[in-house]
């Protein structure tokens, strides 16, 4: 089989991404409060799997240090990981900081940074307290937004002069897509309108934290950026024919502009505007807040993606007696002979990579961005291992060189992409589906105490990252 060898650029950050809740787990003594994800698992038994549930995640809470100790064996530049809001704090309506909590993640980052590991730290990875969506409808609430700027402050003031990457959100679509459009998760409420509104009110929360960073000065200060970490479909159409394109172009705008547009260039579509009207789904908001996002952008994107997606015109027409739904205006679209991870369900198409990086060039004035989550999901993956009881991930491997084979032929053609956080660090809890995908460069081994082991795609990653050669 024919090689090919790529040279990585000497500053293009290669790492490694995880949250909070995904890995953390229980410190055993002391009960932390639920995130929306606790509710989510709690009122979703299916999504458990072998009776895992969250409860102890990765342990990391107490063996960051171990595994902090196998990131710089691998040599990662930058370790993604997300504080828990709703550990962070005890009442969160005074911002009351919960000094135990605080403490682990202030060694955690201390540890990254004595280790030559860069820390990336989001502020919310799903992590919503329970508490202030019962009480209060999440992030429906623009009191729920205030109390997040509040939080933000918290956590700025504490860790602000060491960490250079910052982020409001991981992929702030997900939560309410699952929860209010699809109505698949607890409370299984059907809704668009709301759907809008988290929609909006994340954006404006963007807004807030940017100016907030702002005021700080971290960046003056402590030569700190701050973004969002958003997670646009690269969306493709049937075929060139006008009515496929027109129904990329409705999906794209729905789920992807309506983030990537006012991160970046500080203002919705204006299409949005009338499309939210003709179907009465208008958020609430004020002009006071449309300038917060024009003077507001951010410094940075990072993007997660993961595989495509394809859509078609509909083949029938909308049934005008349901709900609106963005899918009025296109069909899903299953690509026959489409190349798919056979190990976890989702397509493989690595040349999104490109596409997306193109995007970024022709249409967000290339702004600086990166990579934050792309990796491949194997379930079952033990079936994988040696006969020295090391998984053998070559497919993991593959799927790594293509997606990187096709990012650094765009920034060969000039893209600001500034590097490639691989999903995942480690094995940990899906919001999805507990542990069942494993994603990880290091095995968690829940039969065996959670011991870690790295697989054969952290030596070469490792390879990777100290040769600065890809080879594919
Ligand atoms: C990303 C999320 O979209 O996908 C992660 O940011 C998640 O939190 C990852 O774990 C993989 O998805 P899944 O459903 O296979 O765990």
């Amino acid at each position: 089989m024919q090689t090919k060898t790529v040279k990585v650029p000497k500053d293009f950050m290669l790492g490694a991404a995880v949250s909070a809740w995904q890995t953390e787990g229980w410190d055993g003594k002391k009960p932390f409060q639920d995130s929306y994800l606790d509710l989510w698992y709690k009122n979703n038994k299916h999504v458990w799997h072998n009776g895992y549930g969250p409860a102890g995640a990765t342990d990391f809470y107490n063996r960051y240090k171990e595994d902090i100790g196998y990131m710089k064996e691998i040599g990662l530049t930058h370790f993604r990981t997300s504080i828990n809001w709703s550990r962070f704090l005890t009442d969160y309506e005074e911002a009351v900081v919960d000094e135990e909590y605080a403490a682990y993640i202030d060694r955690m980052i201390n540890e990254l940074l004595a280790n030559g590991v860069e820390p990336m730290i989001c502020l919310e990875h799903y992590e919503v307290p329970a508490v202030l969506f019962e009480k209060y409808g999440g992030w429906g609430s623009k009191h729920v937004l205030e109390l997040f700027v509040k939080y933000a402050e918290k956590v700025f003031e504490r860790y602000g002069d060491r960490v250079k990457h910052w982020f409001t959100f991981n992929e702030p679509v997900v939560v309410q897509t699952r929860v209010y459009l699809d109505a698949i998760r607890y409370p299984f409420e059907q809704n668009t309108k709301k759907w809008m509104q988290w929609n909006h009110n994340k954006v404006l929360a963007t807004a807030r934290v940017v100016q907030l960073f702002r005021t700080m000065q971290l960046k003056e200060k402590y030569g700190a950026k701050i973004g969002v970490i958003l997670n646009p479909e690269v969306t493709y159409a049937r075929s060139t024919a006008k009515h496929d394109q027109e129904a990329a172009r409705m999906y794209d705008l729905f789920f992807n502009r309506v983030f990537l547009d006012p991160a970046i260039k500080g203002t919705y579509p204006e299409e949005l505007f009338t499309l939210m009207n003709k179907h009465d789904i208008t958020f609430n908001y004020t002009e006071d807040e449309l300038n917060m996002l024009r003077e507001n952008t951010v410094d940075y994107v990072g993007l997660n993606l993961y595989f495509p997606h394809r859509v078609k015109a509909r083949s029938t027409a909308w049934n005008e007696n349901t709900p609106f739904h963005p899918e009025f205006y296109y069909e899903k679209f299953d690509l026959p002979g489409k190349k798919m991870n056979p190990y976890r369900g989702w397509e493989i198409y690595p040349q999104i990579m490109y596409d997306m990086a193109m995007r970024m060039k022709n249409e967000y004035g290339n702004i600086e961005w990166f990579i934050a989550e792309n990796g491949m999901g194997v379930e079952n993956e033990q079936r994988f291992k040696d006969e020295h009881g090391q998984i053998q991930d070559d497919y993991r491997i593959e799927f790594i060189g293509q997606h990187l084979d096709w990012l650094l032929k765009a920034v060969q053609e000039g893209a600001n992409c500034k590097g490639y956080m691989l999903w995942a660090f480690s094995d940990n809890v899906s919001p999805m589906n507990a542990f069942k995908n494993r994603y990880g460069l290091v095995e968690i081994n829940l039969e065996d105490n959670r011991n870690r082991r790295l697989k054969k795609s952290a030596y070469w990653y490792k390879d990777l990252i100290e040769s600065r050669t890809l080879v594919v």
